[in-house]
């Protein structure tokens, strides 16, 4: 028996000649003579040749698309246009049968919507697999951006008792029995008798407690799945995804900022480098995508073109009091063509006018810092002017919000008196005020969405197919 090889080895030595065994399932059976078989290594499938006189009919008629197959063969030149390579096959074994009339997953296209039906067999076609591909070698660069610049990787909680970004979108974590809730004597919810002797959630940042990490070990970061029960069904919210986020003593918002420009390029260059053919098919199927829709809606600049732009600029970098006056001057805003008109200093931004930010103004991505402390959450620090806070979101083209970050409030006179004015109760943030009280330092981090980063890589449209088993309102189905 030959030896097992992935079809990936196979077209990266391409040794003519050799005798190989691989793996796979059928992405077509042609003409009763070519296999088109795939082993998720990589992006191609590889052409398997039968010479049919050689081959029990009996097994042949078993060999269906999605059928899982062990080939013995020999690799020679491609008589065919569209490979250089393939397999002349010896031996064929059946590894797994696959019934052609349910199978869903067929040798056409699919909409996203059918193939989010079916996630738990979507990752068999090129685009899926791709992105999946891409996610994964994304996750390295992450870890290896990291690795090089010396910050250690903490693990922060996914149970926890503190709501970081304040805004009460937290699943509850309690083994209480749902139909006997124990309740005290003011008739409230008895929380000393649940597991925890405490109100506890899924963790929506472990922002806080990598504060406390990085104000010992000095650079760290996170990079684990956070949750939010915020009801927004979009294309870019998950109840459930990954957040990357690093957390630096002694940096403050201009380093940070700096930081997360040359993190974000590193990784994006990274993955570009290492999976172009994945890039290169994704690019193509929204060429073709794009073809469908109106010409004006059409993105400007192929995938590639965005991919290279974003690697090879430097971000804009704006205040938001100076982002409020080009959008509050803009046409749309003048035209009323904003769903959410721009007129009081102070509102927050939507999705729609970071996008004109992004896509219409600057055509590049966009770091808005220096936000109205009213709509930012109580740790990021105070500017001189009461007015505004050391936050900074990064915009990018297509997405918005791609990034939310900040410096810290390491002041603990202001930081106490920001919890009161939102009526947050101070102890239940007694060790994030100890941080302030023992050798208090200037500090900053920020939070990369992962899913929305990959759809920037991707050019895939909904962040439900860019996670294997994405979690939205009223679906956690596998
Ligand atoms: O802006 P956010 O809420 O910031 C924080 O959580 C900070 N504690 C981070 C920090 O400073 N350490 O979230 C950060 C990023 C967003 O910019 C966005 O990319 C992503 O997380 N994000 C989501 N991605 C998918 N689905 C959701 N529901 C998301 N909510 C936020
Ligand atoms: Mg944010």
């Amino acid at each position: 028996m030959p030896q097992k090889t992935e079809i990936k080895s196979v077209f990266e030595s391409k040794n003519i000649g050799d005798n190989i065994s691989i793996n796979g399932w059928v992405k077509t059976f042609r003409s009763n003579r070519f296999i088109a078989l795939n082993d998720g290594s990589c992006l191609e499938d590889i052409q398997c040749v039968i010479n049919f006189e050689e081959f029990d009919k009996e097994i042949l008629s078993k060999i269906n698309t999605g059928t899982s197959l062990n080939i013995g063969g020999k690799v020679v030149e491609s008589q065919g246009k569209g490979q250089n390579i393939e397999i002349s096959v010896k031996e064929i074994n059946i590894l797994g049968l696959s019934n052609p009339d349910e199978y869903p997953i067929q040798p056409k296209k699919h909409s996203f919507e059918f193939l989010r039906d079916n996630a738990h067999l979507r990752v068999r076609t090129k685009t899926i697999s791709s992105v999946m591909r891409i996610r994964s070698e994304l996750s390295y660069a992450i870890h290896k951006f990291f690795n090089e610049n010396n910050f250690y990787y903490v693990h922060t909680p996914i149970i926890t008792g503190s709501d970081a970004e304040g805004a009460g979108e937290m699943f509850r974590v309690t083994t209480l029995d749902l139909n006997k809730v124990p309740k005290d004597s003011d008739g409230k919810i008895d929380f000393t008798k649940d597991f925890f002797s405490k109100e506890t959630n899924l963790t929506v940042s472990g922002q806080l407690e990598a504060e406390s990490m990085a104000l010992g070990l000095g650079k760290v970061y996170t990079f684990g799945p956070t949750f939010r029960a915020e009801n927004s069904n979009t294309s870019r919210h998950l109840a459930e995804f990954w957040m990357i986020e690093p957390e630096m003593a002694f940096y403050e918002l201009d380093d940070n900022i700096n930081l997360a420009e040359q993190f974000i390029k590193y990784i994006i260059k990274y993955v570009y480098d290492k999976c172009k053919n994945e890039i290169v098919f994704l690019s193509g199927r929204l060429e073709k995508e794009e073809q469908n829709i109106p010409k004006n809606e059409r993105n400007d600049f192929s995938l590639e073109e965005r991919i290279n732009f974003v690697i090879n600029n430097d971000f804009i970098r704006i205040t938001y009091s100076e982002a409020f006056d080009i959008l509050k001057n803009s046409k749309p805003n003048k035209k009323g063509k904003f769903k959410f008109p721009l007129n009081e200093w102070g509102v927050d931004f939507q999705s729609e006018h970071e996008r004109f930010l992004v896509e219409k103004y600057f055509k590049c991505p966009v770091v808005v810092y220096d936000y109205p402390s009213k709509i930012k959450a109580f740790y990021m620090r105070m500017n001189d002017d009461k007015k505004t806070v050391k936050a900074m979101d990064i915009l990018f083209p297509g997405i918005g919000e791609i990034v939310g970050g900040s410096q810290r409030e390491e002041r603990i006179d202001v930081l106490k008196e920001r919890i009161k004015s939102l009526n947050i109760d101070e102890k239940e943030l007694w060790w994030y005020l100890d941080l302030r009280k023992f050798g208090t330092v200037k500090h900053s981090g920020f939070g990369l969405g992962l899913e929305r980063l990959i759809l920037f890589i991707t050019g895939m449209g909904n962040i439900r197919d860019v996670i294997p088993f994405p979690r939205t309102p009223k679906n956690a189905e596998f």
